[in-house]
């Protein structure tokens, strides 16, 4: 019984979390009414309505439609603003926050703007409530890689305003070596490197986010358990995963939580974290995510303690920092 009140009140540091993708109806409404944006649903209720997801294009569809309302700098210091407030509530100490600026340069919004917009914000929440942030720029990868060294290029000047770079978007199709050059690029400025990977594609995409992206971290990386020598390589190599149980859940890749193969992460010793990918479309924040895994699951007090300590060691942290929180 004592069991989400440790899950909800432990520091943790959130490492998964599309900021598009915690728009909250309400406030999808309210900037589409501030920028005079039209949208395909008439109200909170018949958009909430439309969350009801097959796979992951299924969601993508209706995220991408969801993010069409962010035109200005404002907006994006809103909707971050709103977030790190949610998250700090959750005892997240500390978050790795990904954007996706070809969705909105796409519609003609200044990259200056996105990323001074969610910049500002982290800023102003680590004043206000402490919490640190970083900003992981990710590329969509059903877009070609010239796009994405493009947007490499565009947003360079405001280097100094995030640490690293993802992949995401359609998986399945897209496979990693799309975008070798980029990421290689990426790695000689310097940058950090994730990648969504083994979300719904095969264990051959988490070898190439490896291999060719040079990726520190996978983004879900849940079919790795049907390749042993991949599992192998992870755990020796202490390669994180970040796993959203409830994004799983609603996209069908576990249809039922208690089937959800966490445990089974952990036991191989992998350094696996909890993370909300979307929480305005999945049904809740990082820890709605803990508590509804570890009910569903029957994971214990250990697992918790452990899943914390993993999200210190997997974040981009200095060393020096993460011994403090070990
Ligand atoms: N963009 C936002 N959420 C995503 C996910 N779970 N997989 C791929 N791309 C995404
Ligand atoms: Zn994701």
């Amino acid at each position: 019984a004592r069991l989400p009140g440790l899950l909800r009140a432990m520091p943790k540091a959130e490492l998964h979390m599309h900021i598009e993708g915690s728009l909250e109806p309400e406030l999808i409404f309210a900037l589409a009414q501030r920028n005079g944006v039209a949208l395909p649903y008439a109200d909170v209720e018949s958009l909430r309505a439309a969350y009801a997801f097959t796979n992951l294009q299924s969601f993508l569809d209706i995220y991408y439609a969801g993010a069409s309302v962010l035109l200005t700098e404002q907006d994006f210091y809103d909707m971050a603003m709103a977030y790190l407030e949610r998250a700090v509530a959750d005892n997240v100490v500390h978050t790795e926050i990904f954007f996706d600026p070809q969705t909105h340069t796409a519609r003609g919004v200044a990259m200056a703007h996105v990323i001074q917009g969610l910049h500002k914000a982290c800023v102003d929440a680590e004043k206000r409530w402490g919490i640190s942030s970083q900003l992981i720029l990710n590329f969509l990868r059903h877009l070609s890689e010239e796009e994405a060294l493009q947007t490499l290029e565009e947003a360079l000047p405001y280097r100094a305003y995030f640490s690293g770079v993802g992949l995401d978007s359609s998986e399945v199709g897209n496979p990693p070596e799309k975008f070798a050059r980029v990421f290689t690029r990426c790695k000689d400025l310097g940058l950090r490197r994730v990648a969504h990977a083994g979300e719904e594609g095969p264990p051959a995409y988490i070898w190439g986010a490896l291999d060719l992206l040079h990726a520190e971290r996978v983004d879900h990386g849940v079919q790795a358990v049907h390749d042993d020598a991949l599992m192998q390589r992870l755990r020796d190599e202490r390669i994180p995963l970040t796993v959203c149980p409830l994004s799983n859940q609603k996209l069908q890749v576990f249809p039922d939580l208690a089937d959800h193969n966490m445990p089974q992460l952990l036991a191989a010793g992998l350094v696996a974290t909890v993370n909300s990918d979307d929480p305005a479309y999945f049904g809740g924040y990082i820890n709605e995510n803990f508590v509804q895994l570890f009910a569903a699951t029957g994971m214990h007090s250990e697992q918790a303690y452990q899943l914390a300590a993993n999200s210190f060691e997997a974040s981009f942290v200095p060393a020096s920092r993460k011994q403090a929180w070990l």
